[in-house]
C-alpha cells in the first residue's frame, strides 16, 4: 500500500555530505534522489563546451540564449544505482565533477535564467512527493512546503579533507589549497547572491555532520522522517 511520501530538502555549503546524504536517505525509504548541483554543473559544462564561458568570463547573454537548446534528465546506473546526469543524451557525470566546472558553476548559478529553468524542471521532479533532493536554494525556494528540511554542515578542515580525497579517488590531480580556495570562493559566491541565496529556512533542521559518520548521519535523518511519517 502507497504510504504518505513525503518531499524532503536537504541544503548546505559544498562539501558537507548533502548527497551522500540524500541518496542513502532516497535508497533507504524507497524514493527518487535529485543532486540539483549536478543540473548547475551541467549547464556549466554545456556553456564551457559552446564557448559560452571563455577564461573563466561568462558570457551571459550568450549562455541564456542556448538555454533552451539544453535538455537535462537523470538517468540510474544499474551498477551504482545511482541516478546521473546526461546532458542532451550523453552522460556527462564524470565531467560534470572535474575542476574546470567547479571553477565555474558558481557564476553561471548566480545567472537568474538559469536558476528560473532549473527550478522549473526541479520541481516538476518533485510534483508527485517522495523526493529527496539536495542544494542551495531547495528549502527555501523550490520546495518551500517539503515536510522534512535539513540544513548539513561540517566544519571547514573536514570538508576540505573530504573533497580533497573525493578528487584523488577519482584520480584528479589536485591540491588541497586549490580545493580550500575553491570551497571558499563558492560558499561566498553562493551564499551572497542576489538570486535566491542559500540560507538556512527557520524551519530547516541544522545537522551537523563533522563528528558523525555516514551510518550515523542516515540513522539521524530517518530518524526525523520516522517521526514526521508515523504522527
Ligand atoms: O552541490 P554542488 O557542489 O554540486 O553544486 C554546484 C554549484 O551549483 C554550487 O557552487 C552552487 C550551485 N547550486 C545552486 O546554486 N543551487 C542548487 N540548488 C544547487 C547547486
Amino acid at each position: 500500500m502507497e504510504t504518505n511520501k513525503i518531499t524532503i530538502a536537504i541544503d548546505g555549503y559544498s562539501s558537507c555530505g548533502k548527497s551522500t546524504l540524500a541518496k542513502e536517505l532516497a535508497r533507504s525509504l524507497d524514493y527518487v534522489f535529485i543532486d540539483s548541483g549536478a543540473m548547475y554543473r551541467a549547464v556549466t559544462l554545456y556553456a564551457l563546451n559552446t564557448n559560452c564561458i571563455i577564461k573563466g568570463e561568462v558570457d551571459e547573454k550568450s549562455l541564456i540564449e542556448a538555454l533552451n537548446d539544453i535538455d537535462l534528465q537523470f538517468e540510474l546506473n544499474p551498477r551504482t544505482k545511482t541516478p546521473e546526469i546526461i546532458l542532451n543524451g550523453l552522460n556527462a557525470e564524470g565531467q560534470i565533477r572535474t575542476p574546470r566546472v567547479a571553477e565555474v558553476v558558481s557564476k553561471v548559478a548566480t545567472i537568474k535564467e538559469v536558476r528560473e529553468k532549473l527550478v522549473f524542471e526541479q520541481r516538476k521532479m518533485g510534483s508527485q512527493g517522495g523526493i529527496v533532493m539536495d542544494g542551495r536554494d531547495i528549502g527555501s525556494v523550490v520546495f518551500p512546503n517539503a515536510e522534512l528540511k535539513l540544513f548539513i554542515t561540517a566544519s571547514n578542515e573536514i570538508r576540505i579533507d573530504r573533497r580533497y580525497k573525493e578528487l584523488l579517488r577519482k584520480g584528479i590531480e589536485t591540491t588541497r589549497e586549490e580545493v580550500k580556495n575553491n570551497l571558499e570562493q563558492r560558499d561566498f559566491i553562493d551564499s551572497t547572491r542576489e538570486e535566491s541565496p542559500l540560507i538556512q529556512t527557520e524551519d530547516a533542521i541544522v545537522l551537523d555532520n563533522s563528528e558523525l559518520n555516514r551510518e550515523e548521519q542516515l540513522a539521524k535523518a530517518l530518524q526525523l522522517v520516522n517521526d514526521l511519517i508515523n504522527v
